[in-house]
């Protein structure tokens, strides 16, 4: 069974996507993982722009694997595992950029489907419900205000002691929005056929109990 969780940034499908997979004994994937893996195997063969002359080389050359391991997921690239490096900075910042590429895109897809045929899997990202699994059996579309998703984005920073503003965050919200919005390959938007939640004044908790009324709800049919 498929289940797809797609929304912009800063929603907390992630999140509760991981609660949600933990609570059906499912994998939980998360997408965007494999982009920021590809990217930091770009970074750390020295390409750091898509324009780099070796790019395409480097990127037909990829291998790219996931693997659960006490329902954690691996990412390797050419068996290097780069789950450690997902989160580095120079990675969030360049996976944007590289993951609007369709011989990376494709890479990744085929990777997806490839796995979701034989797994009972929770999988979250953007284009996931629209473009790359669009059977999945049940679609959900994670919506939050922008307000609210620079209000935990704040928070979350000044809890780790960074000296953030409010407004700065949730400039950068809106233009990243605008750019997954409107980019040519598989922008961001909602599913045919999927269930809208929106997370603005709900917990996590009260999110995943939302989706497990529908997954309840479509099982019954
Ligand atoms: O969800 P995330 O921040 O970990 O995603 C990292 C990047 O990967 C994000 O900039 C856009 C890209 N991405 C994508 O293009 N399609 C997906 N299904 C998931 C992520």
């Amino acid at each position: 069974m498929i289940i797809t969780i797609d929304g912009p940034a800063g929603s907390g499908k992630s999140t509760v996507a991981e609660v949600l997979a933990k609570k059906l004994g499912f994998y939980h994937f998360n997408s965007g993982s494999l982009y920021r893996a590809i990217s930091a195997y770009l970074i750390d063969n020295g390409v750091f722009s898509i324009s780099n002359e070796n790019f395409s080389e480097k990127i037909e050359k990829c291998d790219i694997k996931v693997e659960f391991i006490n329902n954690f997921q691996h990412v390797y690239v050419n068996n290097i595992d780069y789950s450690k490096k997902l989160r580095d900075i120079k990675v969030s910042e360049l996976t944007p950029q590289f993951s609007v590429h369709p011989t990376l895109r494709n890479i990744v897809d085929k990777c997806q489907k490839e796995f979701t045929m034989n797994h009972n899997i929770v999988i979250d990202g953007r284009d996931i419900g629209s473009f790359v699994l669009p059977n999945a059996e049940i679609k959900f579309y994670l919506d939050c205000d922008v307000n609210e998703r620079a209000r935990r984005r704040y928070k979350e920073l000044k809890n780790r002691g960074e000296s953030v503003s409010l407004e700065e965050i949730k400039r950068k919200i809106e233009v990243r929005d605008e750019f997954d919005r409107n980019k040519t390959i598989a922008p961001l938007k909602i599913p045919k056929g999927a269930v809208i939640i929106d997370s603005s004044r709900l917990s996590i908790d009260e999110v995943v109990d939302k989706m497990l009324k529908t997954i309840n709800s479509f099982s019954k049919f």
